[in-house]
């Protein structure tokens, strides 16, 4: 039995007509595989290839590179929290710091022990005028406080029955949703959030 669904698999396939070379669906095709599975399992990997006609190893390879494809379980909602120079003028350490306690984990990429919740640091959201922003499933969240932060967690632990119903992969390139208003320029999301790399020391 296949680790992921006909659905996606199907999606899969029809990625590389859209790409001048079919080997740079592998990035989108990654980003459904873990949607739907959650990380990048060794079976995964091996379906994203076979779908794309693609040599095993080079999609390992890729997938083991960019630190946003995740090899190891992580939480169903991701917070990724911009620490870019305008958010962090505007508190984005202390909505880290927040995150940290409110889920009650010490280090970024570290799942939450009800394995709901994960936290990454990532670079500027394109959103810099809504700082301090977070990226949660998929919508920005903006002008972030704590008890934002506490809202949108709270929702996520008993989600009403009309937020459960919504589709789990809203549709989008790379399932990326604009959720800022048109007007004011709202920044849409452009790319996948760029994760900050640990600090050393
Ligand atoms: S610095 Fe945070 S969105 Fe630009």
């Amino acid at each position: 039995m296949s680790t992921l669904s006909e659905h996606v698999l199907e999606e899969i396939r029809e990625l590389p007509a859209k790409y001048p070379q079919p080997r740079s669906a592998v990035m989108p095709a990654l980003d459904l595989a873990q949607e739907e599975a959650g990380y990048l399992t060794a079976e995964a990997m091996s379906e994203v290839a076979a779908a794309l006609k693609l040599d095993p190893g080079y999609v390992e390879g890729v997938a083991t590179f960019y630190t946003l494809f995740h090899l190891q379980p992580i939480g169903k909602h991701r917070f990724y929290v911009c620490t870019n120079l305008s958010c962090t003028l505007r508190g984005a350490n202390e909505i880290v710091e927040h995150v940290k306690s409110a889920i009650g984990v010490h280090e970024a990429g570290e799942l939450s022990k009800d394995g709901l919740f994960s936290y990454e640091e990532v670079e500027c959201l394109g959103a810099c005028e809504y700082a301090p922003v977070m990226r949660l499933d998929h919508r920005y969240e903006r002008d972030l406080t704590p008890q934002k932060v506490d809202a949108l967690i709270a929702q996520r632990r008993s989600p009403s029955p009309a937020s459960a119903a919504e589709p789990p992969h809203p549709p989008g390139s790379l399932r990326e949703r604009g959720d800022l208003p048109a007007e004011r320029g709202g920044e849409k999301p452009k790319a996948k959030p760029r994760v900050r790399k640990p600090k050393s020391g």
